[in-house]
């Protein structure tokens, strides 16, 4: 049978897990579980580091964005493979400071930041700021003055790009919360301002076009609008950017229907788009930043959930009941979010019965799949979602609540736990 990635395979009819069997990581740490694969993470990372030293300008790096998974453990990981990190929130920010990351290497996002937020990066040396319009650029040159720095900026800019992904993570649109749109000339005066600011290093700019991307082809168009505007804000103000950063955005295969993904050769097409476009209009190239957050981590993840209940509604539907649901993992309830299941230990039994996936919170919106074949379920039976590696932790609540899963990891040495399992006494730490 062939899976989805190379990391899984089958057992004595069970699911392997980096050669590890799911129903006895069950057995040990219960569930529902999230399992994480370390080396897939690790070399994910080296192959945007390679090629990106290959095929992009000098200077050239990764920054994961760490929405995707934000616990201590990662920037560890990220830390040790010599990775930029972004965070957009003083909750990431702390948790990289705590795993003991290098700050100058991470940057700040945001749309929304407070003076306390800003602060609170400067005290922890943070590297730069993506900066998303004027207000947060005054704020940023204000509270600087104030420490004596000249910090570091980057200045975001709507593109207005359409990358025909889901509406809800599409992000480079005029009309969308984030950045400055280059099309109203409200971009032209953003810059005009950064360079009359004191405290201000204007080291570039940014854009970041959408999530779960397949083509290539809206990268190409982000670099070509930006390259665009470099080479104008160069002849009318005589201003080069050191760096132009390009956001994140790369797809992952979420089942057998979505093709696999290159990186290292996206990437040298990016490099190859970004050369001719910077020859074709007389520039010097800037570095190129990229912020996979997606890419690094979804397909390193998985989750197991034990089944609780069937139900058939003859005529109508099947439904599977999991011990987990859209507490652990949102993006079914949120985007119609595709997802592959698998009966974990009955993976060589015959898979006839079309069900939906439902959740265990009181809403009948939580559903983790729908028009899944698996063998007939019984109580107890135990099911894998897979790619659970991005996107669900980080977005994990304690709605009705229910403690969230453990992290456990396979490392070189064997499995540990990166997150312990949430208490019932978690639940209440914050209730006075
Ligand atoms: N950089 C910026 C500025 C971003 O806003 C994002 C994602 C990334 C990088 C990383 O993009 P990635 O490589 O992961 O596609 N919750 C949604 C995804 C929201 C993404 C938001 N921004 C989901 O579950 O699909």
């Amino acid at each position: 049978m062939s899976l989805l990635y190379d990391n899984l395979g089958v057992q004595n009819g069970h699911l392997t897990f980096c050669g590890y069997d799911t129903a006895a990581l069950a057995q040990q740490h219960g569930t529902p579980l999230m399992l994480l694969d370390e080396q897939r993470i690790r070399n994910r990372c080296r192959a945007y580091l390679q090629a990106m030293s290959q095929y992009l300008p000098e200077g050239s790096h990764p920054m994961y964005a760490s929405k995707a998974l934000s616990i201590k453990r990662i920037y560890e990981i990220m830390a040790e493979e010599g990775m930029g990190v972004d965070v957009v929130s003083r909750g990431e920010l702390y948790t990289a400071v705590k795993a003991g990351f290098p700050m100058e290497r991470a940057c700040f996002h945001g749309n929304s930041k407070t003076d306390e937020d800003i602060l609170f990066a400067m005290e922890h040396g943070i590297g730069s700021f993506v900066c998303d319009g004027m207000d947060e650029l005054a704020a940023v040159n204000t509270l600087a003055a104030g420490k004596g720095i000249r910090q570091k900026v980057l200045l975001r800019l709507a593109p207005g790009i359409d990358p025909h992904t889901h509406e809800k993570i599409s992000t480079g649109r005029i009309d969308c919360k984030f950045g400055t749109a280059i099309e109203t000339g409200q971009a032209e005066e953003f810059v005009r301002s950064a360079l009359t600011m004191e405290n201000i290093d204007m080291a570039g700019y940014h854009c970041h076009i959408g999530s779960q991307i397949f083509e290539a082809e809206p990268f190409y168009d982000a670099v070509r609008l930006m390259l665009q505007f470099v080479a104008l804000m160069g002849e009318k103000y005589g201003y080069y950017p050191r760096e132009l950063d390009i956001g994140g955005g790369m797809g992952v295969p979420y089942t057998k229907a979505d093709e696999a993904i290159d990186y290292g050769e996206n990437i040298r097409a990016i490099g190859e788009c970004d050369q001719n476009v910077c020859r074709e209009l007389n520039l010097q190239p800037p570095a190129i930043v990229m912020e996979p957050g997606r890419s690094i981590v979804a397909d390193a993840g998985m989750t197991l959930y034990h089944v609780t209940a069937i139900k058939e509604i003859p005529g109508f539907k099947n439904y599977v009941a999991v011990n987990g649901g859209m507490a652990d993992n949102p993006r079914y309830a949120l985007y119609n979010a595709e997802y592959t299941v698998l009966a974990a230990d009955r993976m060589e039994d015959k898979t006839d019965f079309l069900c939906t996936v439902a959740g265990c919170c009181c809403e009948s919106g939580d559903l983790l799949q729908e028009d899944v074949c698996l063998p007939k379920m019984r109580r107890g039976d135990l099911l894998a979602v897979l790619t659970t590696g991005a996107y669900n932790y980080s977005m994990a609540s304690n709605y009705n609540r229910i403690p969230r899963p453990p992290i456990v990891v396979i490392g070189e040495n064997g499995p540990y736990t990166a997150v312990r399992r949430e208490s019932l006494d978690d639940l209440l730490k914050c209730d006075t």
